[in-house]
């Protein structure tokens, strides 16, 4: 029978990044103030890695209608894309803040927003890296989002 497996990166703090990855998550932590999540109070941050050397940045940005709301990665991407159509997308960060958590535990991205991911892949043609951590604790490395979500849809499907 088939498996789907793969393998990814655990470390127990930032502090074993190397220096641009340690500067994406910083960037992607300290954005999450900015998020606007007045109803779930629930505060994430992404930041987005171009090969240029350019970092953009986004926030979750809630919606009293509350499927309006946008998720910090579709708001970063959407940014990256808009301003730099042409650049490479080579990593991103995502962390958050939840007044009523630990905020220790990685928290890992949404399904709308790993489709999401997927496409700005396959139009980037290489992998963008996912780096996860909360405001503290461990970090999580993941080569791809492909390994987030197996079997994906994408354009090939629509051919
Ligand atoms: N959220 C994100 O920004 N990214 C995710 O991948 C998961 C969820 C936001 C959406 C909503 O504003 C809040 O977190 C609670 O779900």
């Amino acid at each position: 029978m088939p498996v789907h497996q793969f393998s990814y990166i655990e470390l127990s703090s930032d502090k074993e990044l190397d220096n641009d990855d340690y500067h994406l998550l910083s960037e992607a932590k300290r954005i999450t103030e900015n998020a606007y999540a007045p109803y779930s109070n629930f505060k994430v941050g992404c930041a987005v890695q171009l090969q240029n050397g350019e970092i953009i940045l986004g926030v979750n940005i809630e919606n009293a209608s509350y499927p309006v709301g946008i998720c910090a990665e579709r708001s970063a991407l959407s940014s990256a894309l808009s301003q730099f159509p042409d650049e490479t997308i080579s990593a991103i960060a995502i962390s958050y803040f939840s007044p009523q958590g630990e905020n220790t535990q990685p928290a890992f991205p949404c399904g709308m927003c790993r489709q999401f991911i997927s496409e700005c892949e396959h139009k980037n043609k290489q992998n963008i890296k996912l780096i996860m951590a909360a405001q503290l604790g461990k970090v999580y490395i993941i080569d791809t989002v492909q390994h987030l979500l197996p079997f994906s849809f994408s354009k090939i499907d629509l051919k």
